[in-house]
């Protein structure tokens, strides 16, 4: 007869008093504990609008680029999940690009246009609009290009007139995605001298000079033309850098913005949580192209697993600090939740 044999005696002295597995014994246990509870409430819907049948984005499966009713019925979709907002991106034709990227201020521009759309057949979705000249600009960059530099001041009133022209058709929050100095004080200037002062801004406030947004330049056409400077080095933040990000944070407070963001997501959760930590603003994070890329991609082999990948990263996005994530996969998420997969 072996000792393992033996009926089991308490241990005189027992192997440990600690055992966190207690704690994840079923999945009833592990719900009252868990410490972070993501929501389609948390969720932002990025969408493509241009003026042409829907297409998809090859290097984001699932994504497309739809027309404006499209847009709309994918919002619709969205809306009914429990997603509250949505943000717009627009693919503009070549030839309505500019160096000041004046299409940016029609009234009649694709943007204003689908603003005004969503705002009519979903009164309460909070419409979000992208305020920088990229998508606009001839030379692909989010400010004036005047030779090899990107030109603050002069870029600063363009901005601003394109937040009134978001405005006017009904935004709810204009987005700055330039990372030009002063935009916000520019901006909330502007909105405010045009009566707006109910229109609130979300600052890209800690934006990364990333190659993650490849895909996003590729949905949009948006990434810089040759013989202008290739990358974004001079405007967005340096990757090694975070104490630059909390000066960021400072301006931006005190300039007036109402939410600021993180971007990328991810890779940046260290940075989440500096911003968290550093201001009473609520902090969105951008799970951003090349982050939903890289897990469409990999499920597309079989390595990993879509849905769960997916779920896992919005909630250690939250957990790390963000109020609200801005992602491809929104209703994707949404859909699962409400199948409570996140309940394991
Ligand atoms: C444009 C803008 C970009 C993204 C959002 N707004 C691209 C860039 O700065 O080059 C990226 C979003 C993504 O990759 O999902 N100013």
């Amino acid at each position: 007869m072996t000792t393992t044999d033996r009926p089991r005696t308490p241990d005189p002295v027992p192997r440990t008093l600690q055992r966190p597995r207690r704690n994840r014994a079923t999945p009833a246990r592990r719900a009252l504990v868990r410490e972070t509870v993501l929501t389609p409430a948390d969720l932002v819907l990025p969408l493509f609008v241009h003026d042409h049948p829907a297409e998809p984005i090859a290097s984001m499966p699932g994504c497309f680029r739809q027309p404006i009713d499209g847009v709309v019925a994918t919002a619709r979709e969205a809306w009914a999940l429990g997603i509250p907002a949505v943000a717009i991106f627009p693919k503009v034709p070549e030839p309505l690009k500019d160096p000041r990227g004046s299409a940016a201020t029609d009234p009649e521009g694709l943007v204003p246009r689908t603003v005004r759309a969503l705002k009519a057949a979903l009164p309460g979705l909070v419409v979000i609009t992208d305020v920088a000249l990229d998508p606009y600009s001839s030379d692909g960059h989010d400010g004036v290009v005047e030779g090899s530099r990107i030109l603050n001041d002069e870029t600063l009133p363009l901005l601003a007139a394109m937040a009134v022209a978001q405005a006017q058709a009904g935004a709810d929050l204009v987005a700055p995605s330039d990372m030009m100095d002063g935009r916000v004080a520019a901006i909330r200037t502007a909105l405010d001298a045009a009566g707006f002062i109910e229109v609130g801004i979300l600052s890209y406030c800690v934006k990364y000079a990333s190659a993650f947004y490849g895909p996003f330049r590729d949905a949009l056409d948006s990434a810089p033309r040759p013989g202008r400077p290739t990358d974004k080095l001079t405007y967005q933040m340096d990757p090694a850098n975070v104490r630059e990000g909390l000066r960021e944070v400072a301006l931006d407070e005190a300039e007036g913005a109402d939410v600021l963001m993180v971007k990328p997501g991810l890779p940046y959760l260290d940075v989440i949580r500096q911003v968290r930590e550093a201001t009473a603003l609520p902090v969105a994070a951008y799970h951003v192209s090349g982050e939903y890329a890289m897990l469409k991609a990999a499920a597309d082999r079989g390595w990993l697993d879509y849905d769960k990948c997916l779920l896992e990263s919005l909630v250690c996005l939250k957990r790390a600090g963000a109020d609200m994530i801005f992602t491809y996969g929104a209703i994707d998420a949404a859909r699962l939740l409400k199948a409570h997969v996140a309940l394991r």
